[in-house]
């Protein structure tokens, strides 16, 4: 992964955080539209589980330097989501609801450059967690 990649994610997350618990309520709203079928996987509190995919993804957005450490927690990470009945497919439409949620929380901030980051990241991400995925 080529670090203007890494720096425009990093760059761009840092502007994400102060308004994390909003982006995480957003992406699960854009997230059900794009497939309500996905709400019957989702067992508990919302605002928890926002929370603890926006950790996830800060560990993962500050560990794109140190692939050899972060892999393997996305490993294990894939195969607990293989037990919550999430399939390769799914990664495609949580990908795209979070591209949508950082457009509009970042607003022209998003550049196509930065568009481009986040979507090879996501990719790089989801294909770890579940080798079966075309993201
Ligand atoms: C970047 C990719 C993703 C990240 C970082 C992520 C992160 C997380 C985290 C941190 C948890 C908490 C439980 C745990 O650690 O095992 C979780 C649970 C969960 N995630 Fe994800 N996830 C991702 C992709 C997905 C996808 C593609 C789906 C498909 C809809 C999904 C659905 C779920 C479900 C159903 C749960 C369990 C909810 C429950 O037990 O009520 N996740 N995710």
């Amino acid at each position: 992964m080529e670090q203007q990649t890494i720096t425009l994610v990093q760059e761009s997350w840092a502007k994400v955080l102060p308004i994390s618990a909003t982006a995480g309520t957003l992406f699960y709203t854009n997230l059900f539209e794009a497939d309500p079928s996905l709400k019957a996987l989702f067992k508990g509190d919302m605002a928890q589980q926002a929370a603890k995919l926006m950790q996830m993804i800060s560990a993962a957005v500050g560990k794109l330097n140190d692939l050899g450490s972060l892999v393997p927690v996305l490993q294990q990470l894939g195969q607990r989501h293989a037990g919550y009945g999430v399939v390769a497919a799914h990664y495609d439409t949580v990908g795209a609801s979070l591209l949508k949620t950082l457009e509009q929380g970042l607003g022209p901030a998003f550049t196509p450059e930065t568009q481009q980051a986040w979507a090879s990241v996501y990719g790089l991400i989801a294909s770890v967690m579940n080798p079966e995925t075309t993201a």
